[in-house]
């Protein structure tokens, strides 16, 4: 079997011509017989100017290079597609997948023996995952690693659950002008990503507990030296992979994923984690379902005391031994033969015997939890038939079981511009419901946590129940029912919702119930029209392709028709 650059020929009819200009064309950026002659590892590279949570990832890729040439390899480091969570419009899921499928044909296309795929900012990491999985290359993750926390009038500050809550007592009257300007330089102040449980330190630590990325390597903050030894391990590890294997879609299994649920639910994890991780086990061929997700979480206790489900940061959680000692006390959920990518099992991870580090408090017992086990929970019903999710770790327990009158947005937009309405029929009560901003109207942005109007804020109203088909932050928090599915732009009963009908949530039933009769709602499904399919394009090929959010929001192109 050919290796390093004399895999995947260019086409010219002539292999020997291929394989000499191949060489040729190498020896220009200075290779000779002894480099090509190595295991040759692709770093896959997301920096990016607008990826400022990556600012500091060349350092890291150095880092990974040095690992790389320690090992004996070859470091090819090329640039993907970088999705910078703050500055893409409309949202950044709506390119997830085509930056999986540009990453996949990176991988599959260029000569490769093994690859770093080095990731962080919230959907790189699930887009280099799944597009590892599709390739079927030897692959290991590594995240750029969250940032350092900073402080604002001896409050300590973190992007990005304070972020909200600062901006929450902007909006309440309660920070002026000045002091939210303030607060806007405090927030995120070094490189890395979001340093609460946020959707990249989701992924980053549920990555690292399917055995996908070196153990430790998931919560080193990004301007240390941890950071820069685990670019320089994972470089070392990709060597070994590039002649052992296994591909990544071996390592993806339904005991990997079982262990991505475990430390999912302990952690407190994002929401947009079931979306991500039922993608990237429909890649894998593995029946992933809501109903997984929330079985473990009823056995699951939230054991990491982080924002925004509790206290702490990112950088507590690396101090109190990262996920190897959340490992350690997780260990009677665990399925222990699940691979990992140095090769061996769980077991062997476990036996090294990591535990909390004495002095610290962010990681709890089991008997002594930050939340009791359930802290993400699925309901279904006639409004939801198909599912939705609800993170009842940062939601308001008086409103889990709740019955009222809602009020109908049409969009995201149409909130931004009616939600401080005075003349709409909103009290502390009322449940807000918004619709088209899911997978296929809008690519489903983080708009489900939407704000609660200004006077209700200001009278002291902290939370509201909130339904829609979009998703939430990570780094959000409330009683926000997400991923409704189907989405009313294909045709959910979300879509029949009208001002004044009641709708009753019920998470410990499992239950989203919309009171209307069938009757009713046979008679404004005949009037429903679907919206406008997007003209040319990424986006028409997304809108026609992609997979409703229960099923992992992923282009339904890589299942046989
Ligand atoms: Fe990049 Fe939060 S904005 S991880």
């Amino acid at each position: 079997m050919s290796r390093g650059f004399d895999k995947g020929l260019t086409s010219y009819g002539d292999e020997g011509f291929s394989r000499y200009l191949r060489r040729a064309f190498l020896a220009s950026a200075g290779f000779d017989s002894e480099d090509l002659d190595r295991p040759v590892i692709g770093i896959a590279d997301t920096s990016s100017d607008y990826t400022t949570c990556h600012r500091q990832m060349p350092e890291l890729v150095e880092a990974v290079k040095r690992g790389v040439l320690e090992a004996g390899g070859l470091p090819m480091v090329f640039g993907t597609m970088s999705l910078p969570e703050i500055l893409l419009n409309p949202t950044s899921m709506l390119f997830r997948n085509l930056d999986a499928m540009v990453t996949e044909e990176l991988l599959r296309a260029q000569p490769m023996d093994a690859a770093v795929l080095v990731g962080g900012c919230d959907k790189t990491v699930p887009a280099q995952v799944m597009a590892a999985v599709s390739a079927g290359v030897p692959a290991i993750s590594l995240v750029a690693g969250p940032m350092l926390t900073s402080s604002f009038q001896g409050q300590r500050l973190g992007a990005c659950t304070d972020c909200r809550s600062m901006w929450a007592r902007h909006r309440a009257g309660d920070l002026d002008d000045a002091q939210i300007a303030q607060v806007g330089t405090a927030l995120a102040t070094t490189a890395g990503t979001c340093m609460v449980m946020g959707t990249a330190s989701t992924m980053a630590c549920v990555v690292e507990a399917m055995g996908l990325a070196l153990p430790g390597s998931a919560t080193a903050p990004a301007p240390t030296g941890d950071r820069l030894r685990a670019g320089v391990a994972a470089g070392r590890a990709a060597v070994d992979l590039a002649q052992r294997g296994p591909v990544m879609r071996d390592l993806v299994n339904p005991d990997s994923l079982h262990n991505a649920l475990v430390v999912l639910s302990a952690i407190g994890g994002s929401t947009n984690a079931v979306v991500h991780l039922l993608a990237i086990a429909r890649r894998a061929g593995v029946a992933l379902t809501l109903d997984d997700f929330a079985a473990v979480s009823r056995q699951v206790p939230v054991i990491a005391d982080l924002k925004p489900a509790g206290t702490g940061y990112l950088e507590d959680l690396h101090r109190a031994g990262g996920v190897p000692a959340l490992l350690g006390v997780l260990a009677e959920f665990l399925r222990t033969d699940a691979p990992v990518v140095e090769g061996g099992t769980m077991a062997d991870r476990l036996a090294a015997g990591a535990t909390p580090v004495p002095g610290t408090s962010t990681i709890r017992p089991l008997d002594d939890p930050v939340k009791p086990a359930g802290g993400l929970a699925v309901v279904r019903g006639t409004l939801a038939p198909d599912g939705a999710v609800i993170k009842v770790a940062a939601a308001s327990p008086d409103l889990l079981q709740h019955e009222a009158q809602v009020v109908v947005f049409e969009s995201p937009q149409d909130v931004a511009e009616r939600i401080e309405d005075e003349n709409l029929p909103i009290d502390a009560d009322t449940i807000l419901l918004m619709r088209n901003a899911g997978p296929v109207a809008a690519g489903m942005p983080e708009a489900g946590s939407f704000p609660i109007p200004r006077r209700l804020a200001a009278a002291g109203v902290t939370d509201m129940v909130r339904i829609s088909d979009a998703r939430m932050s990570g780094t959000a928090y409330g009683t926000v029912v997400l991923h409704v599915s189907p989405e009313a732009a294909a045709g959910g009963p979300l879509a029949l919702v009208a001002d004044g009908d009641r709708v009753r949530l019920d998470v410990p039933a499992g239950r989203l119930d919309l009171l209307v009769d069938d009757g009713e709602l046979d008679r404004r499904r005949a009037e429903w029209t679907p919206p406008q399919r997007p003209d040319l394009g990424w986006r028409r090929l997304h809108h026609d392709h992609v997979h409703q959010a229960h099923l992992g929001a992923d282009l339904d192109l890589w299942e046989e028709s």
